[in-house]
């Protein structure tokens, strides 16, 4: 099958195009034959081993000391299922399906097997195999955080910094599930998306400041890496929460230790791949109030032109990798 592999970090240069046996499925393992995966911040991340400052130990501990310890990248992927293990009670051969491998990897092949109870899932009826492959990477994170950590609610003030990105278009379509009134941050060229997607009003950070307005957010959430506490603490109303779901180890530490007044609280950390939560937004999709925003779609063949363009300015939403165009779509 064909399978970029990288086997040094650096470059977009370094994922070249391989032949690698396909993979069997275990008893409790699902083949997956896969119609697309993306380039996401996490695959940025541990190809080029660009980590926030004061994480490079620790990512160098994830993804091995010296170079890659997982040759093939892609942290989420859609496909058919083409063989199951025959332990395996909820996927059969055909279904459509989407999964979240997140740091284990293996979307950026043509084949991969994930076990049954890991973050895998049945595609939503109503989107094409290439948007549901953008489903997870920003829709998980952004549920974890809103949901979980921030424990978002109805008629709340949601204030999402970096709403155009990957974690951030899927924040501000579900901050607008979650009942809250949003308002998105993002560069110039990219206000219109951010509006498109639900937001009540959207800043523009070249030119105002996202963090004047005083005590106006019940939740500000950033994933663009700019936000500390000593910065968004006064944007934030008494009993506020600051979500970093990016930031660099001073950043944090600084935010978590920082003197907090009327009960604002600042939180970071990971999110976690899980079944239920892309139930959950595949459930979403289904109902309308979901859909990955697809900003640029590359071949297989052009897998390091598709990594390049993840640190282009015009960068906005997912990028999808199509590995198998040839295969029958039926949604979309
Ligand atoms: N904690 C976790 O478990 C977890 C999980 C997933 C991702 N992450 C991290 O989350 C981050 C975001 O991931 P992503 O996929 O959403 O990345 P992305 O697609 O590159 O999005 C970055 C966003 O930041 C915005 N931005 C850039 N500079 C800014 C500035 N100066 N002020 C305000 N906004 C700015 C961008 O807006 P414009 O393009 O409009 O400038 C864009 O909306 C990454 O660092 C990733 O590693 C963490």
């Amino acid at each position: 099958m064909k399978t970029a592999i990288y086997n040094r970090y650096g470059p977009p240069e370094v994922l070249k195009l391989v032949e690698r046996p396909k993979p069997a499925p275990k008893p409790d393992e699902v083949l997956v034959r896969i119609h697309a995966s993306s380039v996401t911040a996490g695959d940025y991340r541990a190809r080029a081993l660009d980590l926030p400052a004061g994480f490079g130990l620790i990512g160098r501990l994830v993804f091995g000391l010296t170079r890659p310890r997982k040759q093939i990248l892609g942290t989420e992927f859609a496909g058919i299922v083409d063989a199951v293990g025959d332990k395996v009670r909820h996927f059969r051969p055909g279904d459509r399906v989407f999964a979240y491998p997140g740091g284990s990897f293996g979307g950026y092949a043509e084949y991969a097997v994930i076990r049954e109870d890991a973050a895998i899932a049945h595609a939503p009826v109503n989107l094409s195999l290439d948007e549901t492959a953008a489903l997870s990477f920003g829709g998980a994170t952004a549920l974890d955080f809103l949901r979980n950590k921030a424990g978002l609610k109805s008629g709340d003030r949601l204030l999402v910094v970096g709403a155009s990105g990957g974690v951030g278009s899927a924040a501000v379509q579900l901050g607008k599930h979650f009942g809250a009134d949003v308002t998105g941050v993002c560069s110039t060229p990219h206000v219109d998306l951010v509006r498109s997607l639900g937001a009540n009003r959207v800043i523009d950070y070249t030119r105002e400041d996202p963090a004047a307005d005083s005590e106006a957010y019940d939740v500000i959430l950033d994933t663009s890496g700019t936000a500390t506490y000593a910065r968004y603490g006064g944007a934030l109303k008494p009993g506020g929460r600051l979500m970093l779901v990016s930031a660099s180890l001073w950043q944090l530490l600084g935010s978590l230790l920082a003197r907090k007044t009327k009960g604002r609280k600042a939180a970071g950390g990971y999110a976690p791949e899980r079944a239920e939560d892309l139930r959950f937004l595949a459930g979403l999709a289904e109902a309308g109030q979901l859909r990955p925003h697809i900003g640029a779609r590359f071949t297989f063949d052009r897998i390091a032109e598709a990594h390049t363009f993840f640190s282009a300015p015009e960068k906005a939403g997912n990028i999808i990798v199509t590995i198998a165009a040839e295969q029958a779509e039926t949604a979309g």
